[in-house]
C-alpha cells in the first residue's frame, strides 16, 4: 500500500529510485501500482503520458536488498511486525555506504527503539518519516527524529520532502506521533455521539463536511483505512494513554462481524451492490 506510492513520489520528482520487495515479482508488482496511479491522474488530466512514462523509467524494481547499497536515503514500509522490521534495518546498516540515511514509515514503533537495529555511526542518520496514505496524493509527512538522530539528518530529509511538494511536519517520537492522535481522538467522540443517540452516522458525516470543511466525513474515511488497522492503532494508543482512546465497542463489534470497511464490502456504510 505504502511504499510503491512513496516511490512514486521521488521518481515523479526526478529522482532515480529503486523499489524493494521480498521478491523481484512483488517489487515488479508495486511497480504495476504506480502505473495504475499515473493512468488515473491521466484520467484526471493532472499527468500526461509522457510524465507516467518518465517516472516509471525511474522506478528500478529489487528483490534484493544488496541493489540499494548506494543509495542516499532509504525508506523502510515494511509490515508492521518488530522482527521483520529489525531485520531489515540490521541488514541495511550492514550492506550500505556510510552516508546512507535510512528512514521508517512506521506508524506506531518508537523511532529511538527502531533505531536501535542500526549500529552506532549509523544512528545519527536514523530517522522516522510518517507518510499518509494515498502516499502520492496526501502532502503531510511526519518528520520523526529520534533521541539519536542528528539535526543535518532531520534537516535534509525535511528539505528534500519540501522538494517533492510534501508538507513536512516536525514531530517528537511520542506513541501515535501527530496526525493518529488528533485523529484517534476525533474518531472516537464521534462514535461516543452514535452510541448515545445523539445523531447518526450520516449526520455525523455532515457535520465533518458541511461544518468542519472535511473533503470526507470521518465514519466513510474511517471505512477507507479499515477497521481492523484502526482498532489496532486504537488499541496502541489505549495502553500509551490510557482511558481518552479507549476503543469504541461499535469498533470492536464490526471487527468481530467481519465488516472491515470498504475492502468488505461493508463498515459504517454498505458498499455492497444491491
Ligand atoms: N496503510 C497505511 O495507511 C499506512 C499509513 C502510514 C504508515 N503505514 C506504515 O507503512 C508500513 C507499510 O504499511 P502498508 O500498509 O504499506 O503494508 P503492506 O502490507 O501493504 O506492504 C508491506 C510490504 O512490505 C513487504 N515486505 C515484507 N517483508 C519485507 C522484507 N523483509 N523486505 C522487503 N519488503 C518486505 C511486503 O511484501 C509488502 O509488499 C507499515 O510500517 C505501516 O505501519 C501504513
Amino acid at each position: 500500500m505504502m511504499g510503491a506510492e512513496i516511490a512514486l513520489c521521488f521518481a515523479r520528482s526526478g529522482y532515480e529510485t529503486m523499489l524493494n520487495d521480498i521478491s523481484l515479482e512483488f517489487a515488479e508488482r508495486g511497480k504495476q501500482k504506480i502505473a495504475g496511479v499515473m493512468d488515473k491522474n491521466i484520467k484526471k488530466g493532472r499527468a500526461t503520458e509522457d510524465e507516467k512514462q518518465a517516472a516509471l523509467d525511474r522506478v528500478h524494481p529489487t528483490g534484493a536488498l544488496e541493489d540499494l547499497a548506494d543509495c542516499d536515503l532509504i525508506i523502510e514500509a515494511v509490515l508492521e511486525v518488530w522482527d521483520v522490521k529489525k531485520d531489515v534495518h540490521q541488514t541495511l546498516d550492514k550492506l550500505c555506504k556510510s552516508s546512507t540515511i535510512i528512514a521508517s514509515n512506521t506508524s506506531s514503533m518508537s523511532i529511538s527503539k527502531l533505531a536501535s537495529c542500526v549500529g552506532p555511526d549509523r544512528k545519527g542518520q536514523f530517522i522516522g518519516t510518517h507518510f499518509n496514505s494515498p502516499a502520492s496524493v496526501m502532502k503531510l509527512v511526519e518528520v520523526i527524529p529520534g533521541l539519536l538522530t542528528e539535526d543535518e539528518t532531520a534537516e535534509e530529509v525535511t528539505k528534500l520532502l519540501e522538494e517533492i511538494g510534501k508538507v513536512p511536519v516536525r514531530v517528537k517520537d511520542v506513541v501515535g506521533f501527530g496526525l493518529n492522535r488528533i485523529f484517534h481522538c476525533m474518531y472516537g467522540e464521534a462514535c461516543r455521539l452514535v452510541e448515545e443517540g445523539v445523531c447518526s452516522v450520516e449526520d455525523v458525516d455532515k457535520i465533518c463536511r458541511y461544518g468542519l470543511g472535511h473533503p470526507m466525513g470521518i465514519f466513510a474515511l474511517l471505512d477507507i483505512t479499515g477497521h481492523d488497522l484502526n482498532l489496532e492503532v486504537d488499541e496502541i494508543l489505549f495502553e500509551a494513554y490510557g482511558d481518552r482512546f479507549r476503543p469504541s465497542p461499535q469498533l470492536h463489534r464490526l471487527v468481530d462481524s467481519g465488516r472491515l470497511g470498504r475492502k468488505t464490502g461493508a463498515g459504517f456504510y454498505d458498499y455492497e451492490e444491491k
